[in-house]
Order: structure tokens, then sequence, then C-alpha cells
């Protein structure tokens, strides 16, 4: 029977609801660790697609890994939208038409060897600012109250610091821009976060923009917009997690427990089939990388099977940064939070990524 196109507007409707509704009920409700799923797979039906949830990290680890599936730019329609609306949202438009997180093939390996030697510098220049860091840290420690306010205020001071050298903007100005920023990785397109993050890039280039794609000053100014939208928010729900654990001792372990991103998204470019799944061309598959019940790694162990930091061709650019920053913060913690804070951070999960708030 052919729809109308209101039968056929409906159908996407629920569809779109069902998705979210379950990408919800999946995280939103997350712990720490062992993040028990009572369903493995949910398959969502639409007349041409299916949208293909999936908790268990194996077949998780199966559909990164294969060719069959392609990464997307999932923000593409809503952003789309809201240019048309009038709204200014250039600058965060770009980015994603840029970043390594949506190309494939040639595009995405140059650009990710690019940003290998970028990020080896920036590790490198964080170590070296490691006493300044410290001093900071001695001198505001009577003012940072919780664990969230010390983990926000520590990835800032680490990003500005590689923000600005990366694009030679002043650290004031990163650091106000900053400020402006959202998590984009909501469970659906939220229009106010993609504007918030267009604000903060308006703000860090003021009335100049950003250089040329594919220059060396282009991929310095790519990688930190790349640090401003992917690396700030999962630094900060690992850091924080540590601390709300109690695990003072081991940051960089804590990792592979905590699994600051919850999923991932891929497009299924070529007929694959695993466990009772069939995947055709069009499909769309939301993978978990949180480790279930007994899958996480125990503290002080290495978890090579862990998709903390996700897996195949498009797995983090950061990791290693990310870890010379944890080893900072649990030294910073270390010197100068012995006691810990007079307030309390609760965990908070927030779309695609593990977060917190302070109670009251
Ligand atoms: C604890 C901190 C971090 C975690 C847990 C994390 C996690 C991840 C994960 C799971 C992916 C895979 C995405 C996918 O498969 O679709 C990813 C990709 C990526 N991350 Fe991170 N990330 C962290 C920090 C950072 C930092 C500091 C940066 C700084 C630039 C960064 C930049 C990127 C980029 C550019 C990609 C895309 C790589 C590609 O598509 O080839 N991340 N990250």
């Amino acid at each position: 029977m052919v729809q109308t196109p209101i039968q056929e507007n409906n159908m996407k409707l629920k569809m779109t609801l069902d998705v979210v509704k379950t990408l919800d009920k999946g995280f939103n409700k997350r712990v720490l660790t062992e993040h028990a799923s009572d369903c493995p797979v949910k398959v969502i039906s639409c007349d041409n697609h299916q949208e293909v949830l999936v908790f268990d990290v194996s077949i998780s680890r199966k559909i990164l890994t294969s060719k069959a599936f392609s990464s997307i730019n999932y923000f593409k329609p809503g952003i789309e939208h809201l240019a048309k609306e009038g709204e200014s949202i250039n600058l965060i438009s770009n980015f994603y038409e840029q970043s390594i997180l949506f190309k494939e093939g040639k595009e995405h390996d140059e650009v990710k060897k690019a940003f290998h030697y970028l990020l080896e510098d920036l590790s490198d220049g964080l170590q070296n600012n490691k006493p300044l860091i410290m001093k900071y840290f001695d001198k505001r420690k009577k003012r940072i109250s919780s664990p969230l306010i010390f983990t926000n205020t520590l990835i800032q001071l680490c990003a500005g610091l590689m923000i600005s050298k990366l694009t030679s903007i002043p650290l004031k100005r990163v650091f106000h821009a900053l400020s402006l920023r959202r998590n984009v990785f909501f469970s659906h397109f939220h229009a106010s976060r993609h504007l918030a993050s267009n604000d903060a890039f308006a703000y860090l280039y003021g009335a100049s923009n950003p250089p040329e794609e594919y220059t060396h000053e282009g991929h310095k100014h790519l990688l930190a917009q790349s640090l401003i939208i992917m690396g700030i928010d999962p630094l900060v729900g690992e850091i924080c997690a540590n601390i709300v654990e109690g695990n003072t001792e081991n940051f960089i372990g804590g990792v592979d427990r905590h699994c600051p991103t919850s999923f991932v998204s891929r497009l299924c470019v070529q007929p694959y089939s695993i466990a009772d799944l069939e995947f055709n061309p069009g499909d769309i598959c939301y993978t978990s990388l949180l480790p279930g019940k007994n899958e996480g790694c125990p503290s002080g162990s290495n978890n090579s099977s862990s998709l903390a930091f996700g897996v195949g061709v498009h797995t983090c650019i950061g990791k290693r940064l990310s870890l010379v920053i944890l080893g900072i913060a649990q030294e910073v913690m270390h010197n100068c939070f012995r006691e810990g804070f007079s307030g309390q951070s609760v965990i908070s999960p927030d779309g695609a990524f593990l977060a917190f708030r302070d109670t009251e």
C-alpha cells in the first residue's frame, strides 16, 4: 500500500523517537563501571532501512573493524536545517565537513598522519608545562571545591595551552571561547549545543577566518577545533570518574573501566551479517563501547580488549595525549588536593559521554 506523505512522516518520526528512547534508556542510566545491558541488540525497522542499536561489545568490535561500515556526518541534516533558517552556523558546519571523524580513505589517513605529529609535540609540550600547571593549582586550590570544578579547571587550562600553541590565539581569548562551547554528541541532534559551539569558534576567530584546509596551518587549526569538540568532554568525564570512584593511584588504568564515550555511529555500505543480524547498505548502527559486567579490567591491569578509545580506522587520535593529561591530573591531585574536596560531584551522563554534576 502506498503511504501518504503524512503517514510517511509519522513513520519516520516514530522511528526516530524509538531510536532516541532506546539510546536514552541504554546510556542515561549508565553507572561508573560494569554497564549491564538487558538486551544485546535492538533493531528498529523502517520501510527502506533499519536502525540497529548494539549493546554487546564483541559485536561492536566486529562492526567497527569491518569495511562494510563507514562513518557518516550525522549532524549534516540538522546543520543544513539550521542554516536554512538563517542561523549563523558556518564555522561549526565547516568543522564537521572537514573532521576526520566523518572522512574515509586517503583523505582521512593523510590528515590523521598530520595530526599524529602535531599531537606528539603537544604531549611533550604539556609535560614541559607541568611545573606551570602545578603552580596554577597551588595558587587557586582554596577556590576549587569539588571534583568537577577541579576537572573543568584542569582541562580548560591544558586545552587552552594547547589550542593557543596550535593557533597562536592569545590564551585569554581561548579560555573565553572554551567557556562558550557545549557537548554536541547528544543522543539526538540538539540545535542549541551546536549553536553554542559555533559561538565558541566565532569568539575564537573574531573577525578573521580559520586558515585554508589542506595546509600545515589548516591542520593545526583543525586539530585545535577537534580538541574543543571531541577531546574536552571525555577527558573531563574520565578524570572526574577517577576522583568520584576514589581511584587515586591509577587514573590511566581507569579509562578502560569507565569508558567515557558510550557509543559511536556507523552507516552500512555493504551487505554484512553477524550473529542473527543482517545489515544492508543504508542501515544505521549505534555501537556501544561500554564493557559489560565482568568485562571491565581491574584497576592497574592493561585491557587490550577495551573499546574506550574506539577501534579500527577511526581509533582515537588523542589517546596518547589523553594518557599524559590523566597522569598530570593524578599528580596535581596528589600535590594539591590530597584531602579531597568539600563539595560532591555525581554521575550525570550526557548523550554519548559519561559526565558529572555538582550536588547542592
Ligand atoms: C579520555 C579521552 C578520550 C576518549 C575516551 C576518546 C574516545 C574516542 C573514541 C571512542 C573515538 C572513536 C570514534 C568513532 O569510532 O566514531 C575517538 C575518535 C577521535 N578522537 Fe578521541 N577520545 C578522547 C580524547 C581525545 C582528545 C584529547 C582528542 C584531541 C584532539 C580526541 C580526538 C579524536 C579524533 C580527532 C577522533 C576521530 C579519529 C578518526 O576518525 O580517525 N580525542 N575518540
